[in-house]
């Protein structure tokens, strides 16, 4: 039961010195959600933006916030993310002791709730939660920067995520993020994923409109190629 192929632009890759209008312009050109990637410098080896700049983008276009969470600890941050006007909130299950519990706090807090699996995450960690759960993140690279290459694993992930959610028939988002691009957005739809970031792929581009376009679409071309054979 998948959805329509929704795309995220991920901030990471834009301006800063101009997020505001970046953020307009990925709105404009026809993106689905804004993707708000928050790293501490702990759980990964970088660090990027809080609460703060996600309630400062907020004002600047309607599209939901996709926020990212790769933090250690995550509890204590999730209200503030709430009330800056996250609309979905993700984590990963290597950042908190009790995954249920976090699960249960995003909704309490209004927010829809992901879980994010690193290449090496098993999936077993879906095994009690996936019922509980709004989206799954597959991460195609390891979590820290933009730019980096599509790990071709993944697929294989997502067809077995796709699998499961279809067998349990509840709408959840599988989310794909890392590496993402035009030349494996087919494979990606074929794989089942619904929702694709990109970062690099949509800000380093000069037509933010015409990659958006042709990531769905390429996306969508696999999905029905897929689901032809
Ligand atoms: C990586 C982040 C991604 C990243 C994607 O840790 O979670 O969202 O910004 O950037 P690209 O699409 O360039 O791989
Ligand atoms: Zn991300």
């Amino acid at each position: 039961m998948s959805q329509a192929i929704e795309i995220a632009p991920s901030l990471l890759s834009a301006d800063f010195a101009r997020l505001g209008e970046e953020v307009r312009a990925v709105a404009d050109a026809g993106a689905d959600y804004l993707h708000f990637d928050v790293m501490d410098n702990h759980y990964v080896p970088n660090l990027t933006v809080g609460p703060l700049v996600c309630a400062a983008i907020r004002p600047h276009c309607r599209l939901p916030i996709d926020v990212h969470l790769m933090i250690r600890p995550v509890d204590r941050i999730i209200p503030e993310f709430a009330a800056a006007g996250a609309d979905v909130i993700s984590f990963h299950p290597e950042a908190s002791d009790h995954v249920h519990r976090t699960i249960d706090l995003i909704h309490q807090h209004g927010c829809k709730a992901g879980l994010a699996l690193n290449p090496a995450t098993p999936l077993t960690v879906l095994d009690h939660v996936l019922e509980e759960l709004d989206l799954v993140l597959v991460m195609s690279v390891n979590p820290g920067f933009a730019g980096q290459r599509f790990i071709a694993s993944a697929l294989e992930k997502l067809r077995a995520i796709r699998r499961r959610i279809d067998a349990g028939g509840r709408a959840i988002r599988l989310e794909v993020d890392g590496g993402v691009n035009p030349g494996n957005a087919a494979a990606i739809g074929a794989a089942g994923a619904d929702l694709l970031v990109a970062g690099s792929a949509v800000f380093g581009k000069p037509d933010y409109a015409a990659v958006i376009r042709e990531l769905r679409q390429t996306a969508e071309g696999g999905r029905i190629a897929r689901s032809a054979a």
